[in-house]
């Protein structure tokens, strides 16, 4: 942490000095914005990221160990945010701010280093290995930040992104790939990464000759990198759901007011509560839905002013919010006055 503390500081002093923009136009065919997949990539050779003095970091989280050697390494990254990526390479400390916006077509890259349309030889050379059926995360709007004979980092998008987020819960993340090629039997390895001060570090490492996998006992409402490696090495980044919340109760009623009370799940990871007030008639139809969100430090709630007779239920869900990603817990249900 300190030592990223240090190139920060060393960014901030020389940030100012050539601030550009550009924008690059993406062909959309038909708008289907929803099949394109934004992504960095990188490849090292020689342990080049094995280096001390050479790190990727995505915002704050240093991406070094996501890598296989010799292998293309891609990570997804989500649209409409402002995502910052630095390169350490030895003394020298480059940082961008990517912001993609699959909408307006454009992509917005600030820095100092001009990005370049063009590989080089050498990453020429390293992208013809692939097999043709292997997919380049980054191969349309390819846009590259850094090239060497040994390492390249690099910008783009595909519409064929081969793996896909299936299901979660708060304990499990359930990934599928595309098989490439289509039912070879071999199997191939699976590797998840979790955050952890400031840098991802290897939590498993399994192979399966599945299509699919299940990582389990995971925790709740955390950041998990999950990757799948065949020719290259492909990652999704994702959370998984919070836990319920615990003890929502009723701790008193009088008529015309009522108190509600609650506590955190076991593990305390959450970012916010989301209460439902459900307002009933005679019938037992829900007439009404309120929703209020109480901030994670938040553990009492008073309804005040209720009608005579009026009749009331609730719900109760942890959310988990990370980046773009929001998730709910399942609804914990409390009959309240009905
Ligand atoms: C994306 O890249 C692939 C592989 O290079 C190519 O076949 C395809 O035409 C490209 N699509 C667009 C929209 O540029
Ligand atoms: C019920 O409690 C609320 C809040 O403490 C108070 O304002 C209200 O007057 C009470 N109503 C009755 C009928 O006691
Ligand atoms: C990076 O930080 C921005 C701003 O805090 C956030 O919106 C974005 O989702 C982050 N990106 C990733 C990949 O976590």
């Amino acid at each position: 942490m300190l030592f990223f503390a240090g190139i920060t500081q060393k960014m901030n002093s020389l940030e100012f000095s050539f601030i550009f923009f550009i924008l690059v136009p993406h062909t959309i065919m038909f708008g289907r914005c929803h099949d394109m997949s934004f992504s960095i990539c990188w490849m090292d050779t020689n342990h080049v990221l094995e280096r001390q003095d050479v790190n990727v970091w995505l915002n704050d989280t240093a991406l070094g160990n996501i890598r296989k050697e010799g292998k293309v390494t891609s990570l997804m990254v989500p649209p409409g945010v402002e995502n910052k990526l630095t390169l350490q390479y030895g003394d020298n400390v480059e940082a961008w701010t990517l912001r993609i916006s699959p909408r307006t077509r454009f992509t917005e890259i600030r820095g100092r280093q001009k990005p370049q349309e063009k590989p080089t030889s050498a990453t020429k050379g390293f992208l013809e290995i692939l097999s043709p059926t292997e997919v380049f995360a980054c191969e349309n709007s390819t846009l590259f930040l850094y090239q060497d004979d040994h390492f390249f980092l690099a910008i783009g998008h595909t519409m064929r992104f081969p793996i896909q987020l299936e299901s979660r819960s708060p304990s499990m993340l359930l990934v599928s790939w595309v098989e490439n090629p289509p039912s070879s039997s071999s199997s191939l390895t699976v590797n998840l990464y979790h955050s952890e001060l400031g840098s991802y570090k290897t939590l498993s490492m399994d192979t399966t000759t599945d299509n699919h996998y299940r990582f389990t006992a995971l925790e709740s409402c955390s950041n998990y990198v999950a990757c799948v490696e065949t020719q290259t090495l492909t990652c999704l980044s994702t959370i998984t759901d919070p836990d319920t919340p615990r003890d929502f109760k009723v701790t008193l009623f009088n008529g015309s007011s009522m108190s509600l009370a609650w506590d955190c799940p076991g593990n305390n990871k959450l970012s916010s509560f989301l209460l439902t007030t459900f307002h009933l008639d005679g019938l037992n139809h829900v007439t009404e839905e309120v929703l209020s969100l109480h901030n994670k430090n938040d553990f009492v709630f008073m309804l005040l002013n209720l009608q005579p007779c009026g009749r009331v239920r609730f719900g109760f869900q942890t959310v988990c919010q990370k980046g773009i990603e929001s998730r709910y817990s399942k609804m914990v249900l409390n009959d309240g006055n009905s």
